[in-house]
C-alpha cells in the first residue's frame, strides 16, 4: 500500500500521531497482531500531569529528574511536563472517562511522585485510552488501520529500484500474517511507534509482542540507539506459577499498600521498605525493586507480600476493581489477605534516539513512544510518565511532519521483497527453544543486579544464537515468530553492549563491579 505517512504501531504513540496528522494527510497505521495488542491497553495506574493547585510543573520536573538519577535531558522533561495538562484535556475530548471527585479529576499517587498527580480510569486506564483512540482513528476518513502486519525491516535507499544506497527511509516491508506474503508499504514519511523490548526477559509485565522490533529495525537501518541498559523492573508483579505477568499497580502502594516479609521466615510480617529508603514503598521503582530482590535473595524467599488489607474493603474494591476481581478468581481476596509479589521487567527506558520533534538520525524516519530514547526517563522512568510521553511526542512529531511536509518527496519505485527464501522450515521447535533460551539468560545474567562476568556470559550466548538465527533467517520463509526472535536477539545484544559500556551504577543499571555513581551523568550511545 501507499500512503503519505506510515505509522508502525497502533498504541498510544501511534494513534496519537495518526490523529494529529490526519487533519491533512493520508495515514496508514500498521499493527502486528490485533490493534489493541500493545502495552497501552494493559496500562493500569494512569497518566501523570500537574492538575492540582497545590502541585507545580517544577515539582513534576524534579520528581522525574530524581527518579531518572540525573540522566534525563532537562529540556525534554520540561517539554513533556508542561504539555501534560493539555494531553489530559485532549483525552477527555476523545471520551476517556477519567475518575472524578466532585467537579475535579480524582488523582492517585505512585512511587517517586511528591504529589497526587495521576489521572486514571479505575485501575485499567490503558484499556479506556486504547479504546478511545481506536474509535477516533476508525472514524477518521484519512486513517487506514491495518492489523495483522508484522513489519520486518525499513525500506531505505538500498531498496530503491534505481539503487541510491542512501539512509532515506521510504516505508516498511511487512509480513501479511493472513496470507504469509511480504508486502512493501511505501510513504513519504515513516513513524516507528512499535513499543518496547520487555519480552527479552523471562518475567515481564509486557504483552507477547514487546520484542523490540522497531528498535532493531531502526538500528539495522543505521539509526543510533541510547541507554538500552536502562531496563525497568516493576516491583510488584503477582507471583503465581500459572499467571506470570499480572501487574499489581503501583497505585496499591500509593494508596497505602505495604511490603512485608511473608510468614515462615525470619522477621515474618516485618515492613521492610523503611529500612532501605525514607520514602519507603513510595521510593522510585529501581530502589523498591532492588530492595525486594535483596530480601528475596537474603532470605531465600519465592516472593514478598504486598498488603493493603488494613484499609476498609470498600476502599480497596472501589480503587482497584479489576485487580480485585482478577485476584479473587485466583483465590486471593486482597481486602483480607496480602498479595504475593515479585519484581518483573516492565519498561524499556532506552531506545531509538530522537529529538524534541521525534526525528531520528535517518531522513524520513520519526519515532515516538516506548521505542525511543527522548531524554525524558533518564536512568529510570517515573511512574505514569510513559503514556504521557506517547501523547506529547505523538503531537510533536505530527506537527513537525506537517511543518516540513513540502520537503518530503514521494517514494521512488522500490524493489519487491526477496522471495528466494521460499522453503518453509519444519524446525519451528528451534525458534521456540531459542526464544526461551534468550529470555532465561537475560533474566539470570542481565537482570536487576549485574556483573561484568555475567554480562560477558550473556554476550557469548547472544553471539552463538545470532549465528544460528542469521543462518536460519537466510534460508527459510519468514514467520512472525522468526522475525521476533531476530529482533529479540538484536535487542538483547544492544542491552548487553550498553550495560558493558556503563562502568558505574546509576538508576536501573546496578553492577557489582562498579557499585558507585560517577559525578557526571552520560548517555550510553551506540552507533551502528
Ligand atoms: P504499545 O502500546 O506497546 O504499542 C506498540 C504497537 O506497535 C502495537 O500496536 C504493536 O502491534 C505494534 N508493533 C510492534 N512491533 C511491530 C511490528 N514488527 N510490526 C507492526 N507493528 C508492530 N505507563 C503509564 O504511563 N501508566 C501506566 O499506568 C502504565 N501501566 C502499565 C502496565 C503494564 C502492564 C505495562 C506492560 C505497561 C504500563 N505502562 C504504563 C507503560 C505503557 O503502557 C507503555 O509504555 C505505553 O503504552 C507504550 O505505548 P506505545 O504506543 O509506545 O507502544
Ligand atoms: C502501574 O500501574 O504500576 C504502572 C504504572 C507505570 O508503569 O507507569
Amino acid at each position: 500500500m501507499k500512503a503519505d505517512v506510515i505509522i508502525v504501531g497502533s498504541g498510544a504513540a501511534g494513534l496519537t500521531t495518526a490523529l494529529a496528522l490526519a487533519q491533512t494527510l493520508k495515514v496508514l497505521v500498521l499493527a502486528k497482531g490485533a490493534l489493541s495488542g500493545g502495552s497501552t491497553a494493559w496500562a493500569q495506574g494512569g497518566i501523570a500531569a500537574v492538575l492540582d493547585s497545590s502541585d507545580t510543573f517544577e515539582n513534576h520536573i524534579d520528581d522525574t529528574m530524581v527518579a531518572g538519577a540525573g540522566l534525563n535531558r532537562r529540556e525534554t522533561v520540561e517539554f513533556v511536563v508542561e504539555r501534560a495538562p493539555h494531553a489530559i484535556e485532549r483525552l477527555i475530548e476523545l471520551g476517556v472517562p477519567f475518575n472524578t471527585h466532585g467537579n475535579t479529576l480524582h488523582l492517585t499517587r505512585e512511587g517517586g511522585h511528591s504529589h497526587r498527580r495521576i489521572a486514571h480510569v479505575d485501575d485499567a486506564t490503558g484499556w479506556s485510552v486504547q479504546q478511545a483512540l481506536v474509535k477516533a482513528a476508525h472514524n477518521h476518513p484519512n486513517i487506514t488501520l491495518l492489523a495483522g502486519q508484522t513489519c520486518i525491516d525499513l525500506i531505505t535507499g538500498q531498496h530503491e529500484l534505481r539503487y541510491s544506497g542512501s539512509g532515506r527511509v521510504w516505508g516498511v516491508y511487512a509480513l501479511d500474517e493472513a496470507s504469509g506474503q511480504v508486502w512493501a508499504h511505501t510513504a513519504h514519511v515513516t513513524v516507528l511507534a512499535s513499543g518496547g523490548a520487555g519480552r527479552v526477559y523471562q518475567f515481564s509485565t509486557a504483552p507477547r509482542g514487546a520484542t523490540g522490533d522497531g528498535i532493531a529495525m531502526a538500528w539495522r537501518a543505521g539509526a543510533r540507539v541510547g541507554n538500552m541498559e536502562m531496563m525497568q523492573f516493576h516491583p510488584t508483579c503477582l507471583y503465581n506459577l500459572d499467571v506470570k505477568n499480572l501487574l499489581i499497580t503501583e497505585a496499591v502502594r500509593g494508596e497505602g499498600g505495604e511490603l512485608k516479609i511473608p510468614p515462615g521466615y525470619p522477621g515474618a510480617g516485618h515492613r521492610f521498605m523503611p529500612d532501605f529508603d525514607a520514602r519507603a514503598e513510595l521510593a522510585p521503582r529501581d530502589i523498591v525493586a532492588r530492595a525486594i530482590d535483596h530480601e528475596i535473595k537474603r532470605l531465600g524467599l519465592d516472593y514478598v507480600h504486598l498488603d493493603i488489607s488494613h484499609k476498609p474493603p470498600e476502599f480497596v474494591r472501589g480503587h482497584f476493581p479489576n485487580i480485585y476481581e482478577k485476584l479473587l478468581a485466583l483465590g486471593i481476596d486482597m481486602t483480607r489477605e496480602p498479595i504475593p509479589v515479585v519484581p518483573a521487567q516492565h519498561y524499556t527506558c532506552g531506545g531509538i534516539i530522537i529529538d524534541l520533534a521525534g526525528r531520528t538520525d535517518l531522513p524520513g524516519l520519526y519515532a515516538v513512544g516506548e521505542c525511543t530514547e527522548s531524554g525524558l526517563h533518564g536512568a529510570n522512568r517515573l511512574a505514569s510518565n510513559s503514556l504521557l510521553e506517547c501523547f506529547v511526542f505523538g503531537e510533536a512529531a505530527a506537527s513537525d511532519i506537517l511543518d516540513y511536509w513540502d520537503s518530503y518527496a514521494a517514494p521512488p519505485p522500490i524493489l519487491p521483497w526477496d522471495e528466494s527464501r521460499v522453503t518453509s522450515s519444519d524446525e519451528e521447535v528451534i525458534i521456540k527453544q531459542n526464544w526461551t533460551e534468550i529470555r532465561r539468560f537475560m533474566w539470570n545474567y542481565v537482570g536487576i543486579v549485574r556483573s561484568t562476568k555475567r554480562l560477558e556470559r550473556a554476550q557469548h550466548r547472544i553471539r552463538m544464537l545470532t549465528e544460528e538465527v542469521t543462518e536460519y533467517y537466510g534460508q527459510f520463509r519468514v514467520t512472525t515468530d522468526l522475525i521476533e526472535l531476530r529482533n529479540l536477539l538484536q535487542s538483547a545484544d544492544l542491552i548487553v553492549r550498553s550495560a558493558l559500556k556503563r562502568q558505574e551504577s546509576r538508576g536501573l543499571h546496578y553492577t557489582l563491579d562498579y557499585p558507585d555513581t560517577l559525578a557526571e551523568a552520560k548517555d550510553t550511545v551506540l552507533v551502528p
